[in-house]
């Protein structure tokens, strides 16, 4: 089940972010955004949080700032990308944006196959990120600098 976050969920995400992206701030293309006042949806199954979205609107653009499925290959992701962007058809925007990092092979694959398509490559944009926050790590998954970030779009 798909449901908007509320105050029940908000602390278990708020936690989440905080221990996989050191949130609450995430940095995408050089701005840091506050994730814990972010709008977004949460996965639950029999009570238990299996998933969230994370997203910002402006300019008529939908971007996710933070997706995690934590039951990974039984459509949660999916799921929830979709009701994202049906929130983002009703706020009559015309692409939902995404950035992601070099090292998250994982989902550079799982948005490709899904729709998205390579809007940009900013060589070494993790470097600027981190004036912003200093606690993004210099190595990411399976070991892999972590560099460059990469922008998926989704025409609506
Ligand atoms: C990337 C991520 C969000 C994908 O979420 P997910 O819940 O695994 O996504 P889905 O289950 O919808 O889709 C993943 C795959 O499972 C498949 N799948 C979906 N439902 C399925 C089912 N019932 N049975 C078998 N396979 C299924 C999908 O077809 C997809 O296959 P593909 O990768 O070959 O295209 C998830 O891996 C994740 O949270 N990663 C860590 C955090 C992260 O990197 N977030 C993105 C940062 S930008």
């Amino acid at each position: 089940m798909i449901i908007p976050i509320n105050s029940e969920y908000r602390p278990r995400v708020n936690q989440f972010v905080a221990d996989e992206w050191a949130g609450p701030m995430v940095v995408t293309k050089g701005i840091l955004h506050d994730t814990s006042k972010a709008e977004g949806f949460v996965s639950v199954d029999d009570g238990e949080l299996t998933g969230y979205a994370l997203y910002a609107i402006e300019n008529s653009q939908c971007e996710i700032l933070v997706l995690h499925s934590l039951l990974e290959n039984h459509g949660i992701g999916s799921a929830l990308i979709r009701t994202v962007m049906d929130v983002a058809r009703k706020n009559r925007c015309m692409r939902i944006w995404l950035i992601t990092t070099n090292d998250n092979i994982h989902a550079i694959r799982f948005y490709q196959r899904f729709g998205f398509e390579l809007k940009g490559v900013y060589i070494n944009a993790l470097e600027e990120s981190r004036k912003l926050k200093s606690s993004i790590p210099l190595t990411g998954n399976e070991g892999i600098p972590l560099k460059h970030e990469f922008e998926f779009s989704y025409s609506l």
